[in-house]
């Protein structure tokens, strides 16, 4: 599907509002003067608001990028980027989970997370419970009062993930946040952001490499080129979201029929 397509497609929907993301002619070079790489673009990419976008593509060739571009931590060297309407704010524009976790290591997991809830204005009241209730959700009961230099890889992954729920922000930037995940709390997080997104109606942008989890989590996939990514192919999903039997979800004739889809589609692109 062409990028013209996808803009039609999307016409009607909500892609000023709060949480939406607008890509127009984006590209983005790293380096100065001669020494210039061109990381990723031009890409043209509308997200409304309360889409769940699953972004795949070779190593390199620049989601982690795009990520940086949306949540306004790089300007574009050309083109423009708009979140909710506006250009992004670093640290406002969204709440985002890091390819590698990004912690305070000085601080607590529990301290951690009540920054990001101090961060989102939440009444310091709350705080015990949130947090509670946030840790629970990624596993991590009891585990509060632990440095972060204490905890394993994946579970600094999971504060990193808690930390963005916390945030409450309209929108979601995750970039292959399962990726150092054991396979069964993988799926429960998985299940967990889909559902979380779909009943906050939040927007958000998920970068894997796993076909898998693309189809699994995303109302709409996005396959880029190999480096530099421009959109290779724009995929709707239209399998049933809000509560759904997630193991049967997973097991369905259309799940499977999707998965092989887009692990296709992404080896074209990457050899292409
Ligand atoms: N800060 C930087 N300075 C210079 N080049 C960079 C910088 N960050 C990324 N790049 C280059 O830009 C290209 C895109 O990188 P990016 O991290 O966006 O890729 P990616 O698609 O996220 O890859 P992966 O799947 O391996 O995470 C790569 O060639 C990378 O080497
Ligand atoms: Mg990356």
């Amino acid at each position: 599907m062409s990028s013209s397509e996808t803009t039609e497609s999307t016409a009607g929907a909500d892609t000023a509002g709060a949480g939406s993301v607008r890509l127009d002619h984006v590209t983005h070079r790293y380096g100065r003067g001669s020494e210039t790489f061109t990381a990723v673009g031009p890409v043209d990419l509308t997200v409304p608001a309360g889409e769940f976008l699953v972004l795949v593509g070779a190593s390199g060739c620049g989601k982690s990028t795009l990520l940086r571009l949306i949540a306004g931590f790089e300007r574009p060297t050309q083109g423009s980027v708009r979140v909710s309407g506006a250009e992004p704010r670093p640290g406002e524009a969204a709440g985002v989970v890091f390819q590698t976790p990004r912690l305070f290591p000085w601080r607590t997991v529990r301290g951690n997370v009540d920054l990001a809830l101090r961060y989102a204005g939440v009444e310091r009241a709350r705080w015990p419970q949130r947090r509670a209730e946030l840790l629970a959700r990624v596993g991590l009961e009891g585990t509060g009062k632990r440095r972060t230099w204490e905890i394993s890889g994946g579970q600094q992954q999971r504060v990193a993930i808690a930390r963005a729920l916390a945030a409450e922000n309209p929108l979601l930037l995750l970039d292959e946040p399962f990726a150092a995940l054991d396979a069964l709390t993988r799926e429960r997080l998985q299940e967990d952001v889909r559902r979380v997104t779909d009943r906050t109606g939040r927007t958000a942008v998920f970068v894997t490499h796993s076909a898998d989890e693309a189809v699994f989590l995303g109302s709409r996939i996005v396959v880029l080129t190999k480096s530099p990514g421009t959109v290779a192919l724009d995929l709707p999903i239209t399998l049933p979201r809000g509560d759904v039997d997630a193991e049967e979800l997973r097991e369905s004739t259309e799940f499977a029929e999707l998965r092989a889809q887009v692990a296709h589609a992404v080896k074209a692109a990457a050899a292409a």
